[in-house]
């Protein structure tokens, strides 16, 4: 078999091996994916003998052990070491089975940032209604964490080096981004620093007296410098707690992420895609922070079985229901058309996935009903009949002008490949004139 062996300081190599034996009480995995994470990038520079780098794969069980998944079934697996190889041999305790609606690709990010915003969270304790600030946020435990903590309803502000480093936080559930940390307002219940340098001091002012700083990495390589004195009168009496991810039964916490990604509550960032040959080329990228999300390396390129037009469509509209962003872009295609029916200001063809979420369904619709009230969507009926879905749902909301607006709405989805590419909408148009456009 091949795997990327360390062949001195910074140097790694495809290499042909003798085959790996399954271990006892290990499953014999054949690896389709593997991320890479920046800790490892930086053991690369030096590695330790014999190391042989690879912690994050999904793949086929090959060979299994008495409870272990079974043979021939997907898996993702958190293994200690030797994971960037063609096949792994990885303990029982740290795998969990994957259902089909996550692909390889997805749960080879899962791992270690998954497992470490889990457990961070874990830790964090209640965060409802907390304000959280959270350094170096683009990277892959900064994806999930903040996803996760604004579903526990978390007040999140994110700390990134640019604007498109911060979009897809913010649909995430992000409050607020920052470019710079001295730029957070503060003060903040909890930080999470993952920075260091000059970063976790500055960090450490936003904690509220008795808050609470969560030491978790440090991306820029440099030592902090602390002054005792420059707490007084700011974080006085903050409690600062170094956290270690490997706290934790990582085959229930990795069945927990693929659940939360089968159900389309957790969103692997797969900032970036590669042929594993590329492994050195993208070590380089991520350590110079070239990749936002998880840079995900593939070794099989796995058969894409698109999800059928009736849950896509489904879905969709139970992700408008619940206001889930992420999964309403991810349902359209790119070169989506949908066609909105009468002569209202609305009327007429909106083109392309941008256009139809930013625009048509994000501004334009949502400025005609008053600010901070519901709008309610139910989902009544979906039948489908081929790549055509027809959908029926009621919508009730209130007007800009107080106006009750409840009407019932259909549409003929078209999907392929897994995506919407046309809607043609129909409802009472002279209900909508009346009380939207009155
Ligand atoms: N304690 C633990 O158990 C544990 C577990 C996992 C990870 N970690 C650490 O947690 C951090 C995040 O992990 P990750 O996997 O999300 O890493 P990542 O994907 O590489 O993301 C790190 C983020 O930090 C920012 N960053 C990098 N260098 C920086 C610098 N010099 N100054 C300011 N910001 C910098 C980058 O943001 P921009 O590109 O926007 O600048 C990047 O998005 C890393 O430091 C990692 O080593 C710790």
């Amino acid at each position: 078999m091949r795997a990327f062996l360390p062949t001195g300081p910074n140097a790694i190599e495809l290499t042909e091996l003798d085959d790996v034996r399954q271990g006892p009480g290990e499953v014999l995995i054949e690896v389709a994916a593997y991320s890479l994470n920046r800790g490892e990038t930086f053991q690369v520079e030096n590695p330790p003998a014999g190391w042989r780098p690879g912690k994050d794969i999904a793949g086929r069980v090959m060979a299994t052990v008495d409870g272990g998944p079974a043979i021939g079934s997907r898996v993702v697996a958190h293994v200690p070491h030797s994971g960037w190889a063609e096949y792994v041999s990885a303990p029982r305790s740290q795998v969990a089975v994957l259902p089909d609606e996550v692909s390889y690709q997805q749960a080879a990010a899962l791992p270690l940032a998954g497992l470490t915003a889990l457990r961070l969270l874990r830790r964090a304790g209640a965060v409802i209604g907390r304000r959280i600030l959270l350094t170096g946020a683009s990277g892959g435990v900064g994806h999930y964490f903040t996803e996760l903590a604004a579903a526990a309803g978390a007040s999140l502000t994110a700390v990134v080096s640019s604007p498109a480093r911060g979009e897809r936080l913010r649909e995430l559930g992000a409050d607020e981004i920052v470019y710079d940390v001295a730029d957070a307002a503060g003060p903040y219940d909890l930080v999470l620093e993952s920075v260091g340098g000059d970063s976790l001091p500055v960090a450490l002012s936003k904690v509220r007296p008795g808050g609470q700083l969560i030491w978790f990495g440090q991306a820029s390589r440099k030592p902090v410098e602390l002054d005792f004195f420059s707490l007084f009168g700011g974080p006085e009496n903050a409690r600062l707690e170094h956290f270690h991810y490997t706290d934790g039964d990582d085959a229930a916490d990795l069945a927990t992420l693929v659940r939360l990604v089968a159900s389309g509550r957790l969103h692997p960032e797969l900032g970036r895609i590669e042929d594993w040959t590329r492994t050195p080329d993208v070590i380089g990228d991520l350590r110079n922070r070239r990749i936002r999300g998880n840079a995900v390396l593939t070794l099989i390129e796995e058969e894409h079985t698109p999800m059928d037009p009736r849950t896509v469509v489904t879905r969709y509209v139970e992700a408008v229901a619940a206001g889930d962003l992420p999964t309403i872009r991810a349902s359209f295609a790119p070169d989506v058309v949908w066609t909105y029916p009468g002569d209202l200001p609305l009327s007429g063809d909106w083109k392309g996935r941008d256009t139809v979420v930013d625009e048509f369904l994000g501004k334009v619709a949502g400025q005609l009903f008053a600010p901070d009230t519901p709008v309610t969507i139910k989902l009544t009926n979906v039948i489908a009949d081929g790549e055509q879905v027809f959908a029926e749902w009621t919508a009730e909301a209130t007007a800009r002008s107080g106006a009750a607006y409840r009407n019932r709405c259909g549409g003929v989805f078209t999907v392929r490949d897994g995506a919407i590419v046309s809607v043609r909408e129909f409802l009472d148009t002279d209900h909508a004139r009346t009380v939207l456009f009155g």
